[in-house]
């Protein structure tokens, strides 16, 4: 099935007010349709902007990462569940993923897991109080979230093949932390080419910053999609 680079690039609306995410959504009109709100936005706008969103016609991520106590999350989740949200982020052990997988139920709500933020090195995961590599670290989470019925995760683009290979296609890869070469890589560590991430097996992006301070959203997100669709084509004829 031919995919279609549009439908797979997520706008991180990392912005904080409901004024400046309407009025990207609408320079993104036709070109982009599914919107990432996460902790930056969702207090200012609440429940109320995710409505919106969905009602004309777009798909809204929630990036809230939750991370909490089985039975907090399985209710969070299931009220999450009932909003028509598409993704919905979360931290876990393997049981708060179960709980989190309990709570969406046989809704269409996909959840993914965190593995390891692209902001993050060596150094700051043995901060964090891990001594392993960010690969191992990134690996062990995705066999978790697998084994315990979660949809998808959050990796980055450079680990997406790693994923591939270990885990093969039963996880959906989403991949924020994304700039191409002309890009400044901002606060991540672990950045990837739009390019370089779906070669290597992503099925999402996420982008944020590239798009929504660029003075002419619209034309940034379409050279995004530009490379995307080249490089989803060439990994369907290589595959
Ligand atoms: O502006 P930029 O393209 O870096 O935005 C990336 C978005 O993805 C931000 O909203 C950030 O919170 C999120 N992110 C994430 N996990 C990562 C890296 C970034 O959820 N590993």
């Amino acid at each position: 099935m031919k995919i279609n680079a549009k439908d797979r690039l997520i706008i991180a609306l990392d912005v904080s007010s409901w004024e400046e995410a309407r009025s990207l959504v609408k320079k993104l009109k036709g070109v982009v349709s599914f919107f990432k709100i996460g902790i930056i936005l969702h207090l200012m706008t609440g429940i109320d902007f995710i409505k919106e969103i969905i009602a004309s016609g777009n798909k809204v991520f929630l990036d809230l990462k939750y991370f909490d106590v089985e039975d907090t999350i399985r209710e969070a989740v299931e009220n999450v569940s009932k909003m028509g949200v598409t993704f919905l982020t979360l931290h876990g052990t393997g049981k708060i993923i179960k709980a989190a997988v309990e709570g969406r139920g046989k809704s269409g709500l996909k959840l993914l897991a965190v593995t390891v933020l692209t902001s993050l090195e060596a150094q700051d995961i043995k901060d964090l109080g891990f001594e392993c590599s960010v690969e191992d670290l990134v690996l062990f989470r995705a066999k978790k979230a697998a084994a315990a019925g979660c949809d998808g995760v959050i990796a980055s683009g450079r680990e997406a093949e790693l994923i591939r290979e270990k885990i093969g296609n039963k996880l959906l890869v989403v991949s924020p932390g994304i700039r191409r070469k002309t890009d400044t890589v901002d606060d991540h560590k672990r950045p990837a080419t739009p390019t370089n991430a779906i070669l290597g097996g992503a099925d999402y992006l996420v982008v944020g910053r590239p798009i929504i301070k660029d003075k002419d959203p619209r034309q940034a997100a379409a050279d995004i999609i530009k490379e995307m669709e080249i490089a989803f084509q060439k990994r369907e004829k290589d595959s």
